[in-house]
Parts: C-alpha cells; structure tokens; sequence
C-alpha cells in the first residue's frame, strides 16, 4: 500500500473511530443458504472458479533460485511450478506423457525430473529430454511429449497459474490497479516460513466469509484479539471483484500524536485483500499470512485450506524463529478454536429448515460484495 493511500485510509479510519462507524452497505443482503450446500452450484463453482480461473499459487520465495519447484493440487488439477535455469517461473499439468504418472512429489531443487514409472526424464522447463528405449518411440519425436505447460506469470512477487490447458493469463487486466497496490509491499523480498493445511467441514465460501467482517472480534474472539483491534470497524474498497477491508489495531491512536501526513499506517493495521474468489492476502502488522481457500473432496460440505505465513527477513536464529512460530500458532490456535468451529456449526445448521436466507447486515459489506459477485459470476456463465 503506497504512503498516499495510507494517509487517506487513515483519515477514513479516524473518521469511522470517532464517530463509532464503519463502512457499510447500501442495504441488508439476503445470502440464499442453497449455495453452501448445493451439490449442482458446488460443480459449477469448481469448474468456473478452480479449474479455469487466475490461480495465486504462492509468493516469489517458494522458487527461490533456479533449479527449484514445488507441486500444488488442491485446486483439482495436479500442478507443477518451476523456475528453470534461465529464471523463469512456469506451470505444468504434473502428468507424464508417456502413461501419466505424477513427474514430481512435494517440493525441492533438482536438475530434472524422472518419472518414476519408466523413467522419462523432463527439464524444468518442461521439454522431455530423455526415456529410455528410445527406439521403441521412434515415431514419436521428444520434441512432441514434454510435460503439458499452463498459463503463468510472476508479477509483483506473486505466482499465477490459469489450471486450464490452452487458456491465456494477463494478470493486469485480471488485477487491475489492484496489481499497483499490492506492489508497493514489494512481496518478492519476502521469505517463506512455513505453511499449514487445514481441513474444515464447511463450504469454502462461509469459510472466505471469516476473513469479511470485524462485527464479531469481540464476541467470538473477546478472550484474544478483541483487545489488540478495533471491533465492527472495516474500510471497505473494491478493484473489479477484488477488494480489501482494512481493521485498524487499537495502536493506531498512536498516530494521532505524530499527524496523519507523516504516519506510517501498516503497522498498525491488519489489511485483507480477497484476490477473487479464493485467495486471502493479510498484511499482518509487519508479516504476510496468504491463504489459498479450496473446495475439499466432500464439497460443498468440506473446504481446504492451505496457510503460509512469509516474513520480511528470513528467519535463521532461535529467537526469530520461535517469534515466527508463535505467530503461526497463534493465528491457527484462533482460527481453529474460535472462528472456524462455528463455521462448522452454521454448516450444519444449513441443511436444517430453519431459514432459506442468512443475512449480512449494513455493517457487513464485504460479505454482500462477495458473494454478489460469485452470483454474477455464476450467471454469467449459464
Ligand atoms: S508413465 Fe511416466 S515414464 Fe511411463
Ligand atoms: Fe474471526
């Protein structure tokens, strides 16, 4: 976020302080409770939104020199991420086209890949170099055969994979100004410290709604963080379908002291950016947490998500370390203890007939944004 949108963000945030407000919606929104638990829209949102949409499958520093790669499979679609020697950042389907094995597992640094079934062998840049019994394919040429290659691009210390064979990726158009935005963090400086997967019997989107309101900050979290941020107290801006809520911590009063021009917001602000539909980007204070939101294998009942928290410098002393892990455990102790266990909660509730509609109020715009937008998106495809 550049110095001029912080100081404007600030004002809106003093504004909203003082005056006991937040940003709000023209209207309460009526979200039909069927499209958390509706097998036919779980299908159509896979497909539009998991295997043909813009992807972020990570920052920069997952492939942090040449030689590295790393696969990624919970959007459906078995996908292998590289940076070659020459640098340059690529996605393939992690399929062998000789008989279709899985070319890699998990991640690391290697010159190529080799099959584990019979041992073709293909370079980071997906060309197929080599397979043993060569003659018996001779009517096949190498040239024909290297791994299936995807849609990708690296901009703004951000991997991009379109999942689906053939489609095209132009992330300024997909970002817009956002893509300005999201620079000035200059997250390719940035440097990976772990990551966590977590499993949760609930629809992906009710868990993406977690992230889209402070309303509940000192209800459900009144024991954690209710006393670090501000409570019911979000900016709210939008670029196309995405958009970003800001939560101001209670420190930014801090700030009155030094005046608006000079302050420096970011550390006294959590930022959530939705990078549509299921990528969650939080500047966290001086850190960045990104979480990828997945339908699971029971979808639309389960959702899985993949968390990873990446840190201004890389972490290599004890007490760097335990900082970093306390920080981890700490968003995962809050989110599984606090908020995702009533996610669960409402996921059962909406198979019951209590209501055809749960509500966001004026108070909750994201939440309307969001899922007007997942409609529109839906609709546009019929
Ligand atoms: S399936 Fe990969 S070499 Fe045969
Ligand atoms: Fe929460």
């Amino acid at each position: 976020m550049r110095h001029a949108e912080q100081i404007t963000l600030t004002e809106r945030l003093f504004d909203y302080i003082d005056n006991r407000t937040t940003a709000t919606a023209d209207k309460i929104y009526e979200q039909p409770v069927a499209e958390y638990i509706c097998p036919d829209i779980a299908a159509r949102e896979e497909q539009l939104f998991f295997r043909e949409h813009p992807l972020c499958v990570g920052l920069s520093n997952l492939l942090p020199q040449p030689g590295t790669y790393f696969t990624h499979e919970l959007s459906g679609q078995p996908l292998l991420l590289t940076r070659a020697e020459d640098g340059k950042f690529r996605a393939f389907l992690n399929v062998c086209r000789h008989r279709g094995a899985r070319v890699a597992e998990s991640c690391g640094q290697q010159r190529s890949f080799v099959c584990p079934y019979h041992a073709w062998n293909y370079g980071l840049d997906g060309r197929l170099l080599a397979r043993p019994e060569e003659q018996a394919f001779s009517t096949l040429p190498r040239s024909e055969r290297g791994l299936r290659e995807l849609a990708a691009c690296e901009s703004n210390g951000l991997l991009w994979v379109n999942p689906k064979v053939g489609k095209t990726l132009d992330i300024d158009t997909h970002l817009g100004a956002l893509n300005d935005e999201l620079g000035a963090y200059q997250l390719a400086g940035f440097h990976h410290y772990d990551s966590r997967v977590l499993t949760q019997k609930m629809n992906w989107k009710l868990l993406v709604d977690t992230f889209l309101e402070s309303y509940h900050f000192c209800v459900l979290h009144k024991d954690s963080i209710c006393s670090i941020f501000h409570d019911n107290l979000t900016t709210f801006d939008s670029w196309g379908d995405h958009f970003r809520i800001c939560s101001p911590r209670r420190t930014i009063e801090q700030i009155r002291a030094v005046g608006t021009q000079q302050a420096e917001l970011l550390p006294h602000l959590v930022a959530i950016y939705i990078l549509f539909p299921n990528t969650v980007v939080v500047w966290q204070l001086d850190h960045i947490e990104l979480w990828q939101i997945f339908p699971g294998a029971d979808a639309p009942d389960e959702s899985v998500v993949h968390l990873s928290l990446y840190t201004p410098e890389p972490a290599v002393s004890d007490s760097a370390k335990r900082h970093w892990d306390n920080n981890l455990n700490l968003v995962v102790h809050v989110v599984e203890n606090e908020d995702f266990p009533v996610g669960e909660g409402a996921q059962q509730g909406f198979h019951t007939d209590a209501q055809a509609h749960i509500v966001f109020g004026e108070n909750e715009p994201a939440l309307s944004f969001f899922h007007r937008s997942i409609s529109n998106a839906l609709a546009a495809r019929r």
